[in-house]
């Protein structure tokens, strides 16, 4: 009895599909090449992508201050928004008899992340809005605080892919799609 009322619904459901599939949406539009550009953004760990620009830790300081040190603290170490999670610091933490912390320099594999984030989603209520110049000072800031680049070091598209991250060989690789 219980398995009539299933069978009527999808009987009915067979004579509307026909009509609902002649149907063809009528929304959307072709997108024009210079409005994926805004969103083709990704940056590889090789740096595969990286735009013109150039910055250093020292000039990236300002920026931090500016834009950043409200949520992430002070040098990057004690976020005010818990959420924003520490920038700097935990270094060797990650170790079986310690308590991890993980940070852009504890854990980050590479480098070219620390832009690509940075330009794509910080600062967390304005993403997008740095531009190349200042995402690659304040990712040199970043990396200085973290005792990984000088503080004059230029950091551009061909300097950042070559900076090595401490935990670079702290990842397990595995093939995604075994055989
Ligand atoms: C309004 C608060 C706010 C501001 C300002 C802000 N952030 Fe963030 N940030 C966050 C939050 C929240 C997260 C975590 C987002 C998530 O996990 O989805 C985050 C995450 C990050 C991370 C990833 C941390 C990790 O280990 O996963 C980086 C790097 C970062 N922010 C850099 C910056 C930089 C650089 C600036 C300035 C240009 C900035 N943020 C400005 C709130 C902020």
């Amino acid at each position: 009895m219980f398995t009539l009322k299933p069978i009527a619904v999808c009987a009915s459901m067979l004579t509307v599909a026909p009509a609902a599939l002649a149907q063809v949406p009528q929304f959307g539009q072709p997108i024009a090449p210079a409005d994926i550009a805004s969103w083709d953004i990704s940056i590889g760990p090789d740096g595969a992508g990286l735009p013109p620009g150039r910055g250093t830790a020292i000039e990236g300081e300002a920026i931090y201050v500016a834009k950043c040190q409200a949520c992430h603290g002070e040098k990057g170490i004690k976020p005010s928004v818990a959420l924003a999670g520490a920038l700097v610091g935990g270094m060797g933490t990650l170790a079986p008899d310690k308590t991890p912390i993980k940070t852009v320099g504890s854990y980050w594999p590479y480098a070219t992340t620390l832009f690509d984030y940075t330009r794509r989603a910080m600062p967390f209520q304005e993403s997008k809005s740095l531009t190349a110049d200042e995402a690659y000072a304040v990712s040199a800031y970043i990396l200085n605080l973290n005792g990984i680049v000088g503080s004059n070091d230029v950091i551009d598209a061909q300097s950042l892919p070559k900076v090595r991250m401490p935990n670079q060989d702290g990842f397990i690789p595995f093939p995604r799609n075994p055989k």
